[in-house]
């Protein structure tokens, strides 16, 4: 049985996910909310930071100083997104470094889109518009998530998705701007990317184990289903002003939803993709895990001179 100051805390909690207030580092909370918000929140920053391979393999070869500028800043950019997701959940009393151990031994997730190869500068533009794109659908609501420094770290990682976004479509403008065979590239950049963007929201609501919890909880906002429609009905304008085809014969306006009608992406595919037998699943741990291992030696040197800094007062202090 609870005890009066338990119930009073349990109360408490409820009270405000009830008034929509945000549920603070210092606040008493369920150890299951603390533990689903560290498992989405460490999924979240891996996949920012694994995020960085697809994308950061083009940087050498940017056809200008143009786009190389621009790539560079936004792979930069997504560095920043996973650490202050990492911030975010060592409020939670999980550090980086037990995170960034986990993710290499491969005990814990990220998100699946990374698991595909980028095989020409077309897919630059295509992760863009497509992947940032629904990077956002899926993040502008986490901006009002039940935890506060989820949803303030949030709030900059949209604003800064937006021009990844934006870039992407310029991008994929210009290409389509250009000759047949860069028209050609960004068809085939979008056939291949459409369906593992489809399957950045997640299984089927049916299918679904976190959703309800998550939402009862406000962590989550929509459910998967709910985001994906929201991502199809909003690229398929996007998709008609470029110039290109959406690679499902069946997607259609359906006026009785107020939505489009759409093929689901093939779910088997997205299992494997998930349980480690993607395409890229093999090397973007093995990079992770060596860009790691590399990094030891600048982890050292940043601990030592900080113990030096913690002994030089009081060392100056002895002195005097
Ligand atoms: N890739 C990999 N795993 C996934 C994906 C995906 N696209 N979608 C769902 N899963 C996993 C879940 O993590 C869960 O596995 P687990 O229990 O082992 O953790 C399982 O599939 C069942 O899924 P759900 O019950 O629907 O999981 P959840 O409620 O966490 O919803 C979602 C998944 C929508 C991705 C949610 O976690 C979320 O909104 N996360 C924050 C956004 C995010 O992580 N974005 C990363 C990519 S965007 C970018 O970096 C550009």
């Amino acid at each position: 049985m609870m005890t009066a100051p338990a119930q009073a805390e349990e109360a408490s909690f409820e009270a405000t996910l009830a008034r929509h207030d945000r549920i603070e580092p210092r606040d008493w909370m369920p150890e299951r909310y603390r533990a689903t918000l560290v498992r989405q929140i460490a999924q979240h920053a891996h996949s920012e930071i694994i995020g960085m391979q697809p994308e950061g393999a083009w940087i050498t070869r940017a056809p200008s100083l143009r786009r190389k500028a621009i790539l560079l800043a936004k792979v930069q950019d997504e560095a920043g997104h996973g650490l202050y997701l990492y911030s975010a959940c060592e409020t939670l009393g999980v550090s980086r470094q037990e995170l960034t151990e986990k993710l290499i031994e491969g005990k814990q997730k990220y998100s699946s889109i990374f698991n595909y190869p980028t095989l020409s500068y077309a897919d630059v533009g295509t992760i863009g518009w497509l992947v940032d794109g629904a990077a956002i659908c899926n993040q502008v609501p986490l901006c009002r998530t039940s935890y506060g420094p989820y949803g303030r770290a949030m709030i900059r990682v949209c604003k800064e998705e937006s021009f990844h976004q934006r870039q992407g479509f310029e991008l994929l403008a210009t290409m389509m701007r250009g000759t047949d065979a860069q028209r050609a590239m960004v068809q085939e950049s979008v056939d291949r990317f459409w369906w593992p963007a489809l399957m950045m929201f997640g299984p089927p609501d049916a299918d679904s184990s976190h959703t309800a919890q998550s939402m009862a909880w406000g962590i989550k906002r929509d459910t998967n289903d709910e985001l994906r429609q929201k991502f199809v009905d909003m690229t398929v304008p996007q998709a008609r002003a470029l110039g290109v085809t959406l690679p499902d014969p069946d997607l259609v306006w359906n006026d009785e939803k107020g939505g489009h009608d759409f093929t689901q992406p093939d779910w088997a595919e997205f299992r494997d993709v998930v349980s480690g037998s993607g395409p890229c699943n093999a090397q973007r741990v093995a990079h992770r895990r060596r860009a790691h291992e590399d990094g030891a030696w600048v982890r050292e040197a940043a601990s030592a001179f900080a113990r030096r800094q913690q002994q030089e007062p009081q060392q100056q202090e002895a002195v005097s």
